[in-house]
């Protein structure tokens, strides 16, 4: 199967000091009018920006305010796919060509930015177990051209274009935020006080 890379920088750039992304409320699964009217000033900006591409849309805003170690991944780490339905026997995401939605992403911080593959990717076998593990390996041994996101930026892309989180090289604050569109989840309309953090480091110190 082809994934083509979708992946566009609007340039409209929301900004941010360490204190306000501190600040931030969390959200989980928002629709856009409860996240614009119960987010912070940052997902406010970020909306205000995404309403210029997608005027008339709703869709679900997650929002995530990370304070990092050196070390330590804000998302579970590997190549993979947003916006994908999943089987609901296994939880393994479908790659079909009809069934993809959109998304825009805005990430905030010195480090921690999340990578995209700006190439198309054919793969053509999978595990049916453990599809994106199988598919990352690949991906890695492909080494397709990629670029990492400019902090603030606010980029395009679909449930072809795949990307990844990265690791934190400094102490500091992350801010997330993603709005996508028709990718088969409907709000739930949550603030979160908690956030986890992934990290491959073992043992303790
Ligand atoms: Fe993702």
């Amino acid at each position: 199967m082809n994934f083509p890379s979708r992946l566009i920088d609007t340039q409209l750039v929301v900004t941010a000091s360490e204190d306000e992304i501190r600040d931030e409320p969390m959200i989980f699964w928002g629709s856009f009018d409860w996240a614009y009217k119960n987010g912070g000033p940052l997902t406010r900006q970020a909306i205000v920006h995404m309403c210029k591409i997608w005027p008339d849309c709703d869709g679900v805003i997650d929002t995530r305010s990370h304070m990092l170690m050196p070390g330590m991944y804000p998302c579970i780490p590997g190549w993979h796919l947003d916006g994908r339905p999943r089987y609901p026997e296994t939880g393994q995401p479908i790659f079909s060509e009809d069934k993809a939605g959109s998304a825009m992403l805005c990430v905030i911080g010195p480090s921690a930015l999340t990578e995209f593959v700006v190439e198309d990717i054919e793969i053509s076998k999978w595990s049916a177990t453990h599809t994106y593990k199988s598919c990352s390996e690949q991906i890695a041994e492909m080494r397709p051209s990629t670029q990492t996101v400019k902090s603030g930026h606010l980029y395009q892309f679909d449930g072809h274009t795949w990307h990844r989180g990265m690791p934190s090289e400094h102490r500091c604050w992350r801010w997330f935020f993603r709005a996508s569109i028709n990718d088969g989840r409907s709000p739930v309309n949550e603030l979160r006080t908690q956030v986890q953090v992934y990290t491959t480091i073992d043992g303790g110190w």
